[in-house]
């Protein structure tokens, strides 16, 4: 991604708001809630998650990842955690999964204009083993934010770790990727993680990279009919 493609979601201004964000009001433990209404842009989610020690991962991060694409884009799109280059470079999605993703958000015309990408932790798990459910407790309340200040009609959760984390399913993705699931006014879709697709190399009728191009046809039609 360019680098003034960040303009949209960390304008100046916000970044200059959301220094002065009084640091008394940085959480720094997950037993404290983040109250809805909290922030009022990214950059103060920024500079607070950078802070933020409210699980074990703060420990380890060395840029807490909080979200590429646009601040108010209609799909937001919600993976697992940072992975290497996602922690070196504080973007989400920008390895080889990333690119992936863009790869397919593009053969159906979505660009950063249409897309918020985030995850469900904002720091790197360490090995790139999956967030714990502790984890992802601790840092709900910064995507419930960002959810809010997104105001998304379409939430795209790749993975089961995300479904799990936002709609309590617990079932496999294989099971319920592709169905959309109505929930506080907006439209859910669990999709393939990028990284199985990755792992999965088949076309094939029926394989996951096929079923993935099912899903992503099925996003770009029901954005169409919500925007006509
Ligand atoms: N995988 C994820 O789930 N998120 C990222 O940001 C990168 C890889």
């Amino acid at each position: 991604m360019a680098s003034n493609d960040q303009i949209d979601l960390f304008s100046i201004a916000d970044v200059a708001t959301a220094t002065a964000v009084d640091p008394s009001l940085i959480p720094t433990s997950a037993k404290v809630p983040i109250p809805v209404g909290t922030y009022s842009s990214m950059a103060e989610i920024k500079v607070h998650c950078n802070q933020c020690h409210r699980c074990e991962l703060g420990a380890t991060r060395t840029h807490a990842v909080i979200g590429r694409g646009h601040a108010n884009a209609s799909i937001m799109l919600v993976g697992e955690g940072p992975g290497q280059t996602e922690d070196e470079t504080g973007l989400p999605f920008v390895g080889k999964s990333g690119q992936l993703l863009d790869k397919i958000m593009a053969s159906v015309g979505l660009t950063e204009a249409d897309v918020f990408i985030c995850n469900i932790v904002k720091c790197r798990p360490p090995e790139n083993r999956n967030p714990s459910i502790a984890e992802a407790d601790a840092c709900m309340g910064y995507l419930l934010e960002q959810i809010r200040l997104v105001d998304p009609k379409i939430i795209l959760l790749t993975g089961a770790i995300a479904m799990r984390s936002l709609l309590g399913i617990k079932q496999g993705i294989t099971k319920v990727r592709g169905e959309w699931v109505e929930k506080e006014g907006r439209l859910y879709m669990p999709i393939f993680h990028p990284a199985y697709l990755l792992r999965n190399q088949s076309r094939e009728k029926g394989s996951p990279k096929w079923l993935m191009w099912q899903d992503i046809q099925s996003v770009k039609e029901k954005l169409d009919e919500i925007q006509n």
